[in-house]
């Protein structure tokens, strides 16, 4: 047994991830006609089967919650298919990996709807800046506020999301919650401004997101479901008034469902993070990401701060991170003109250590 922390087993839900170096979510925007996994994902996801776990990609559960190029969905028989193929690679390699849900909400353009229609979220504001387009960027439309009715259609697209997702294959789900999208949207007070039972009170706007949860956690077990959050992120012109209070009622409402982990968008450097607070309320794995390296991972880790440690970047650019921390060896560089292109430039062709 290893004295590395990072190397020593964790146990999320009923699974025992064998480290805890895990795979961010990253959206490469790679897929193909229909929004299926592109046959290349199966090799990218596999070579980075050595991650204690895997976050996908973000993956809309229904036509209405896309906003991007060549985004994958798992909503229709091609992509739970193409889905099953990443998984199995996965699996083949001796990997786990858990799908992650979402849906945009107001993060899209009606070029991307179903007949055109205004993308839907909890208030009519308009995110400042533009939003990718079939036809390029162009200025983010004000969306449609969702009818009180509406919204147990969405808590359905998000199981049905799910039942697709443990159909092809996956170990579990992760719910976006985080970055301005739709549950982030209803989550925080800049963008939600309902006064049904779904806006004012932290309590009355975590409500779609722990109802959401309880919908996936029904299909997949609690145990294999977490939640990513980011307190303080203004990406996708997010804001709220009180963060440490928002995010600390969403944890503890999330709480009773028994869910396996909590994702913790929280960039190391934050100088009065909400992480320790969120550990006391919340008894499940504590995942945190954001700008860490081995060292300040292993310390998040030993400090009992967090259970294990995300990396988004590093991971894209070293399909071997683990070994590569393990061993102390240095990492290739990554490179940001091949983020979101299509191909296996930038994708499949970084180097493992040649051991
Ligand atoms: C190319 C790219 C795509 C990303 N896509 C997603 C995504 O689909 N879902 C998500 O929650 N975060 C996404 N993120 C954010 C990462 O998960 C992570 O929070 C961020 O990169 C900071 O972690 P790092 O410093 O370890 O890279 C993305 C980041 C990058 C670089």
């Amino acid at each position: 047994m290893s004295d590395d922390v990072l190397f020593t087993p964790f146990r999320v839900g009923d699974v025992l991830a064998p480290n805890r170096v895990l795979m961010a979510p990253m959206t490469r925007s790679r897929a193909i006609e229909g929004r299926v996994p592109s046959p290349l994902a199966a090799r990218y996801y596999a070579q980075r089967a050595s991650a204690g776990l895997i976050f996908t990609e973000a993956t809309h559960v229904s036509p209405d919650g896309v906003g991007y190029p060549n985004t994958p969905g798992v909503h229709t028989p091609a992509q739970i298919e193409g889905w099953r193929a990443v998984t199995d690679a996965v699996h083949a390699a001796g990997g786990r990996i858990y799908v992650q849900l979402w849906h945009v909400g107001r993060i899209s353009h009606p070029l991307w709807q179903p007949d055109g229609a205004l993308p839907v979220a909890p208030s009519a504001i308009a995110p400042a800046g533009e939003a990718w387009t079939p036809e390029g960027m162009k200025p983010f439309v004000t969306p449609r506020a969702l009818a009180l009715d509406e919204l147990p259609g969405i808590v359905a697209a998000f199981r049905e999301g799910a039942r697709c997702a443990k159909e092809a294959g996956f170990d579990g789900a992760e719910l976006h919650g985080a970055n301005g999208y739709l549950l982030d949207q209803f989550l925080r007070d800049g963008t939600n401004k309902r006064t049904d039972a779904y806006g004012g009170p932290a309590e009355n706007r975590a409500r779609l997101m722990v109802e959401v949860a309880a919908a996936v956690a029904e299909v997949f077990g609690p145990e294999r479901v977490g939640v990513r959050l980011s307190p303080w992120g203004n990406f996708n012109d997010m804001a709220d008034s009180d963060p440490r209070h928002t995010f600390t009622t969403a944890a503890r409402l999330l709480a009773p469902l028994d869910l396996a982990f909590l994702h913790l968008v929280e960039r190391v450097e934050t100088e009065d993070p909400v992480a320790p607070a969120i550990r006391e309320i919340f008894s499940g794995a504590l995942i945190v990401n954001g700008g860490y390296d081995a060292e300040t991972a292993r310390a998040a880790i030993a400090s009992g701060v967090a259970d294990a440690v995300a990396f988004g970047v590093p991971f894209l650019a070293n399909p071997d991170l683990p070994t590569r921390y393990r061993l102390g060896e240095s990492l290739n560089t990554p490179d940001r003109g091949t983020f979101y292109t299509p191909g296996a430039k930038g994708y499949t062709d970084y180097p493992a250590l040649d051991l």
